[in-house]
């Protein structure tokens, strides 16, 4: 796959993370050039206060890096492929703001790679209309099949006037024009629903996965998550709100959960539902990592996981491969993987592939639990 990105008057070296052998996809796509492209047509960059929105591998921020960039991001692999990136052309690191900061200051240019999440956008608009100032110019950039008119809507309702470029390669460019007289709405971020189950309001902040209601296979997992007197040390592997780890602490009040999630307004979710369920105690620690990080080996008792189809855009069974692989790793012997899926995605085979041996905890006609243990 091809890791040189050329542009008018430089090049630079960009690589998906985590690394994969044989690596099919490349680290930028055409909305990333053209945006590019358009910067150096048009904008002297080199005096402006820049802010790169959800950056997906680097591209936007090393090829930038010269300006005075900083980058918004909810997703930790994302800042950690750009700062790898960064490092792979010898470039120093840019200013990295995790999505559960405040941005501070006015803004001269903003470019916002658009995501398939709507309710993310609307809530970084509005995180950002505070920091713009009359001059400041706000440039979106996606592929065409990820703007539609309620994307432009946004723009539109918080920002100011909108319109968008010619596509070329499928990609398209949304300028947008600070209206500071505009009235604009209060932000709706982060949401709670009841967990009926529980009694508990369950807050979600705008990226966190399944935000508005709880989600079917969710519900049935914590309806047959294990209780155990030997479990002490329990993971919730891609936490999200941390539904899974709390029902997890109510079953086995002994244990110590363990939250992690690459998504950095997953994990401050669950660690605020967590403090609002069991005010009176704090056993539990909360990670903003890629998997399991560098937990150590042999550290947990059970772990438990609904893993996610995609990062970032890109659709796989390899998140579920690595999740599974580093899980085996950190189980101690005898320790439980846990894990629900839907019935047509075939854990089974790589469970047993891993370790050795699965079990079907219990089905229905969409969903499968499934445990293996290590041996
Ligand atoms: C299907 S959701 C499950 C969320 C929650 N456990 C539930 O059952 O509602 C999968 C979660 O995995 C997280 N995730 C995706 N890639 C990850 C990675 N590489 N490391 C850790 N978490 C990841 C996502 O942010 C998301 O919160």
């Amino acid at each position: 796959m091809q890791t040189t990105l050329t542009l008018e008057r430089a090049s630079f070296t960009l690589k998906r993370f985590p690394i994969r052998r044989n690596e099919p996809l490349q680290a930028w796509d055409a909305a990333d050039q053209l945006v590019l492209n358009h910067l150096a047509d048009q904008i002297d960059c080199s005096e402006l206060r820049v802010l790169i929105i959800n950056d997906q591998f680097g591209a936007l921020s090393v090829c930038l890096s010269k300006t005075q960039v900083s980058m918004l991001s909810d997703s930790y692999i994302a800042q950690q492929a750009t700062l790898a990136n960064l490092a792979l052309n010898n470039l120093t690191p840019v200013k990295m703001i995790n999505s559960t900061e405040q941005l501070s200051g006015q803004y001269d240019l903003v470019i916002i790679k658009v995501q398939k999440s709507l309710a993310q956008l609307e809530d970084q608009l509005h995180k950002l209309r505070q920091h713009l100032h009359s001059d400041s110019q706000i440039i979106g950039c996606a592929m065409v099949k990820m703007i539609h008119t309620s994307t432009l809507s946004l723009f539109e309702k918080i920002i100011g006037p909108t319109k968008t470029s010619l596509a070329k390669k499928k990609a398209r460019l949304i300028f947008s024009r600070y209206d500071s007289e505009l009235s604009v709405v209060a932000n709706p971020y982060p949401q709670s629903y009841l967990l009926e189950q529980s009694g508990l309001q369950i807050l979600n902040h705008a990226n966190v996965f399944s935000r508005a209601k709880l989600d079917i296979g969710c519900r049935y997992f914590i309806e047959h998550l294990p209780s155990s007197k030997e479990a002490i040390d329990i993971i919730d592997l891609g936490c999200g709100n941390g539904i899974v780890g709390i029902i997890a602490a109510q079953r086995n009040p002994q244990a110590q959960i363990h939250f992690y999630d690459e998504s950095h307004m997953a994990v401050a979710s669950a660690k605020f539902n967590y403090q609002q369920a069991f005010t009176n105690k704090c056993q539990a620690t909360f990670q903003v990592t890629d998997c399991l990080g560098d937990r150590e080996k042999a550290s947990a008792d059970l772990i438990l996981n609904n893993p996610p189809f995609h990062q970032q855009n890109a659709i796989g069974d390899f998140i579920a491969w690595q999740m599974f692989s580093q899980s085996f790793q950190v189980l101690k012997t005898q320790g439980e993987l846990w894990v629900i899926g839907n019935r047509h995605l075939d854990y089974q085979n790589k469970l047993k592939k891993i370790f050795g041996n699965v079990q079907q905890v219990v089905s229905n006609k969409k969903f499968v639990i499934l445990k293996s243990i290590k041996e």
